[in-house]
């Protein structure tokens, strides 16, 4: 771990936005539950630079603690997933004339997205978490300047939710403009900080998420070193994210009037950050009282994410009448949540009528840690919903429903 003082972006001082507290790594998923609220704890806090605005940790983890074994694994079968792969496959149809030959993915986890050109183009997932199977051909290995040349050049470059987690931003940009072929693109997707701002999404923050995205602040740093942001679009997916498209400085590919616009629209963002931790700090409070207004029930978290774990461990000992986290991730079960301690078990004990024989009784609410696939996991559960169950949300606002 390190504590850095100035900007991954440009080198600029950093000022203290909102601060959680001490916070185990998110995806620890522990084998004993002594292990798990003993795990060592680092200080969670969002800064912001002075001099770009970029937003970001100043606690740095090492990537090789972070990631050669990593929890998370694509789910499969989500619609609102299915549905967002589709869109971000036809704006590449759109912006990339000719159809790719040759796609690279960075932290391409289990392939999921990789898979839907298997079929049509050369696919190379790059992920060092040896762990998760894949579906496509993979390199277990970090994308990194020094690593990049070995990948070969591709027409499309995809990094989806990963970039975060880099602290070498320019340098991974660098290895993005090395493999791009002269009239590629680059794809690169993230969390939009403009939404977690607003939305006082404070279960966004956990140390993998080096950095909270901003369209402003990649101008410059692409900029930096030879590559041009000409468009991008905004996702509801994982709560609120940004696509954004790179490509070869002077290769042709001009600033569209969607990135302008949205790029006008960040001037919001000044309010939104001094609103953040109050509204923030509204959120934490709603959900201990929301909690506290179900005392007497018995009370499951829905998904064993890692902003849940955020979460859990910010709303600290009023959540812990907590007794179990449903998830569908079967290398997450039976493990124990980072800090919480809370047991993680499979998703199907949380199906009523479930055949399987789990031991597991149902609660009378769940909180739903999983809030950004809300719809279609309160759909799934909709015999659970009919026979009394709740489910408390906690963005946009904490409720229960
Ligand atoms: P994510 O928000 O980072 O994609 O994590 C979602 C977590 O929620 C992941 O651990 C899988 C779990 N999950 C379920 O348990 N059931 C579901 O229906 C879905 C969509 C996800
Ligand atoms: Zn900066």
């Amino acid at each position: 771990m390190k504590i850095v003082a100035s900007c991954r972006a440009c080198s600029g001082a950093l000022n203290y936005v909102f601060d959680l507290g001490q916070v185990p790594l998110a995806n620890t998923y522990s084998e004993t539950r002594a292990e798990a609220i003993n795990l060592p704890r680092y200080p969670l806090r969002l800064c912001q630079c002075r001099r770009c605005g970029f937003l970001q940790l100043d606690v740095v983890i090492d990537s090789a603690t972070l990631f050669s074994h990593y929890a998370y694994e694509t789910p499969r079968g989500s619609p609102s997933l299915t549905h967002h792969y589709d869109q971000l496959v036809e704006a590449i149809a759109t912006i990339h004339d000719a159809p790719p030959k040759r796609i690279l993915e960075m932290g391409s986890n289990n392939g999921a997205f990789l898979e839907l050109y298997a079929s049509t183009c050369e696919v190379l997932g790059i992920d060092p978490a040896e762990n998760v199977a894949s579906s496509v051909r993979v390199a277990r290995q970090f994308f990194t300047k020094e690593t990049a040349i070995q990948f070969g050049k591709c027409d499309v470059f995809v990094a989806r939710h990963c970039m975060a987690h880099i602290d070498d931003l320019k340098g991974t940009f660098e290895a993005i403009r090395a493999v791009l072929k002269p009239d590629g693109i680059a794809v690169i997707e993230n969390a939009y900080a403009l939404d977690t701002l607003i939305g006082a999404q404070f279960d966004q923050l956990y140390h993998e998420h080096h950095s909270y995205f901003l369209l402003r602040p990649f101008f410059d740093l692409a900029e930096k070193v030879g590559l041009n942001l000409f468009h991008a679009f905004r996702s509801p997916i994982h709560g609120g994210s940004i696509v954004m498209f790179f490509a070869h400085r002077g290769a042709g590919y001009h600033a569209t009037d969607a990135l302008v616009k949205l790029v006008e629209g960040e001037e919001i963002v000044e309010g939104a950050l001094k609103m953040f931790p109050a509204r923030a700090t509204m959120a934490i409070e709603g959900l201990r009282a929301g909690l506290r207004s179900l005392a007497y029930s018995t009370v499951d978290t829905y998904g064993a994410t890692a902003k849940g774990n955020t979460l859990l461990n910010v709303l600290g000992a009023d959540a812990l009448h907590i007794r179990y986290a449903v998830d569908s991730t079967p290398s997450k079960w039976n493990k124990f949540l980072p800090g919480t301690g809370i047991k993680v078990i499979s998703e199907a004990s949380a199906i009523p009528l479930n055949d399987e024989g789990f031991p597991y009784p149902r609660p009378d609410a769940y909180l739903l840690t999983a809030w950004n696939y809300a719809d279609e996991i309160m759909e799934k559960q909709r015999a659970f919903r009919d026979a009394g169950g709740v489910f408390i949300l906690p963005f946009p606002f904490p409720r229960i429903v």
